[in-house]
This record gives C-alpha cells, structure tokens and sequence, in this order.
C-alpha cells in the first residue's frame, strides 16, 4: 500500500479549513457588535440632521437626532458613542469646548439623563472644534501652538464634560502632559470615576480628511498639525508616548488610524497591561464606502475584514464610523 500523505500534518490546515462549524471553532478572533464604538457628530443651532457628504451614512446630528441615533446603537448591541461637537461659534480659546451650555455638554446631558449607563458616553477632547484657527490648542505671540497653556483648557473641558454626563473621557490632541493635567483636574473636582481614553500614539495622517469636513474644520494658513501629532515613519517613538501616557495615569491608550498601523496596535498589545483600542478613522471608511458605490469591491465585506485585522493585531475594541453596518451583519 502507497503512503497517503493526507494523514500527515501537512494536510491538517486542509482539514481545519474545510466546514464553516470547523473555521469558527478554531479561529483566534471574533469581532463583537460589543467591541464597537460609533463616532457622533452633533451640531449647535441645526433644526435637522445634516448628512456629512464625505463619511456617507453619517450626519451632523441635532441633539434630539443624536439621542436617537443612540437608541439605534444601543439596540444593535454597540456599547458606547465617542461624541465630537460643531458649535455654532468659535473664538481664539475655543470657549465652546468648556463652557457647561456647550454643545457636546447638551448632548451629553440630555443622553445621559436619557439612557444613563446603559451607553457608555465617550467625549472627544480637544479644542480644534472650537477654536477660530483649527488648531488643538491656543495659539502663542508666534501663532505656534502653547503647550501649557492648552493644558490649562483642557483640565476645564474635561470637568465640563464629566459633569455633563462623559463616563470617559478622550483628550486627542497630542499635548504634552495632557492626561496628567485632566486626571489631576478630575480628580480635584472629586470626578474620580471618570476614565481616560488616552489618543496616545496619533499619527500625523492624510486619512483625518473626511473628519475636518464633517466638523467644519480648517486650519488658517493652511497649516497642519505635524508640530504636535507622530511622525508616520516612527514607531519607537509611539512606544514612548504610550508608555507617558499609562505613567499619567492613562485607563485606555488608543493608535491612530488603525489599518495603517497595526504594526503599531501589535507591539504595543504584546507589551502594555492597559486595554488598547484602535481608532479606524473617516479616511479609512470613507475609501472603502467610496469604492463600494463604484462597485469596485464588497464594501461590506472588505470593512469586515478590515475590522476584524485590527482586533486581530491586539486591539481590545475599535472606533468605527462602520460599527452599525458591522453590527447588522454580524446580528444576521
Ligand atoms: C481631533 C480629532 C480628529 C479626529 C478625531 N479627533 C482630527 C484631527 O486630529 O485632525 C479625526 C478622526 C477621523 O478622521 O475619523 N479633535
């Protein structure tokens, strides 16, 4: 008799891959519609939903229109919202960002009173939104962007929104020192409870483009923000910034984008104790949505697999502008 080389370990992948019951018993990465968090833009001073023509299927929500969208998640089985605000006017310190009748104040009050902890209220925290230049922060005499100074808003918009209802803050705008001085502001305005989902290692990236549409956000000048956001060609670099960002006091560190860096999500979930999150940013769903419509690729099933590899690279969960489509396909 002639040896049957199907018996051998060689064939063993062949034999694991041959049933979808087999593939799902011995696959390493699931995706949840609970590993998915939705980004929410809400506006100040709109009657109606306005759609964001560059990230399709999302608007610039009303408060009442964001609650709803909230009760949508929520019936999905998505966990949380990270909120963003378009405010109806801007000033040199971004006062919109603090000030207790702010928008994303509003919204997350009224959501919070609404649903309470049955959705987790994630608030994006920076001030480009708000500000009349674009830029994360206050400008110095030299219109370069004040370290410090910025820090001392962003201890102020931090207890702004905790006291609005946030059950976790996220401070995205690359400053140093930025989740020492809210955890320290937190703290003293005994807000203890509120976490902090640190963008640690935020990339200077071309991908954000379909996000500054959506908030209205330009910078004068035409400057950018390569002064305080990561360099694309390092990764030691994010190492450190991760490891900052923990020592301050950090509950969650976030990489973005995400696709394009997963190298980035995969060293530093081997190495760090703390949950990391990737953030798949408007660029990198709108590419995809974009070609879908050509009929160029299965959008829905090229966003799969996309946010499945971040999970697989180490992600604990994933901000998505996907997280409801992706949601829908997994519930079916
Ligand atoms: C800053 C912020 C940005 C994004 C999230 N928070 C814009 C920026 O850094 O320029 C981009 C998110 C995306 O592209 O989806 N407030």
């Amino acid at each position: 008799m002639t040896a049957s080389y199907a018996t051998f370990p060689a064939k063993r992948m062949r034999r694991l891959r041959r049933t979808s019951r087999i593939r799902d018993l011995v696959s390493e990465t699931s995706l949840s519609a609970t590993d998915l968090i939705a980004p929410l833009f809400v506006r100040e001073g709109i009657d109606h939903p306005a759609e964001i023509q560059s990230i399709p299927g999302h608007f610039q929500h009303t408060v009442h229109s964001a609650l709803d969208e909230c009760k949508k998640y929520l019936s999905l089985g998505i966990p949380g919202v990270i909120l963003f605000g378009i405010p109806l006017h801007r000033d040199s310190r971004g006062s919109g960002a603090w000030n207790p009748s702010g928008i994303v104040q509003v919204a997350l009050s009224t959501i919070h009173d609404a649903l309470g902890d049955g959705l987790t209220l994630i608030s994006d925290l920076c001030l480009d939104e708000y500000t009349s230049h674009g830029h994360c922060g206050v400008l110095d005499s030299q219109a370069m962007v004040d370290n410090d100074a910025t820090l001392e808003l962003y201890r102020q918009v931090a207890v702004a929104q905790a006291r609005a209802g946030a059950h976790v803050v996220a401070p995205s705008g690359m400053m140093d020192g930025q989740v020492a001085a809210i955890r320290e502001s937190l703290d003293a305005s005994s807000l203890t409870d509120t976490a902090i989902l640190a963008y640690s290692a935020k990339y200077a990236s071309a991908l954000y483009g379909p996000f500054r549409d959506a908030v209205d956000v330009q910078i004068t000048g035409g400057g950018d923000r390569r002064g305080y956001q990561q360099d694309l060609r390092n990764s030691q670099e994010a190492m450190e910034e991760i490891a900052l960002d923990i020592a301050e006091g950090a509950d969650i560190v976030m990489v973005k984008p995400a696709l394009s860096y997963l190298d980035i999500i995969s060293r530093i979930s081997s190495t760090v104790n703390v949950p990391v999150a990737g953030y798949h940013v408007s660029g990198e769903y709108s590419m995809v949505k974009a070609a879908g419509e050509r009929g160029w690729l299965d959008a829905g099933a090229v966003m799969m697999e996309h946010l499945v590899s971040i999970k697989r690279a180490g992600a604990r969960f994933i901000i998505s502008y996907a997280a409801a489509e992706i949601a829908e396909m997994i519930g079916r």
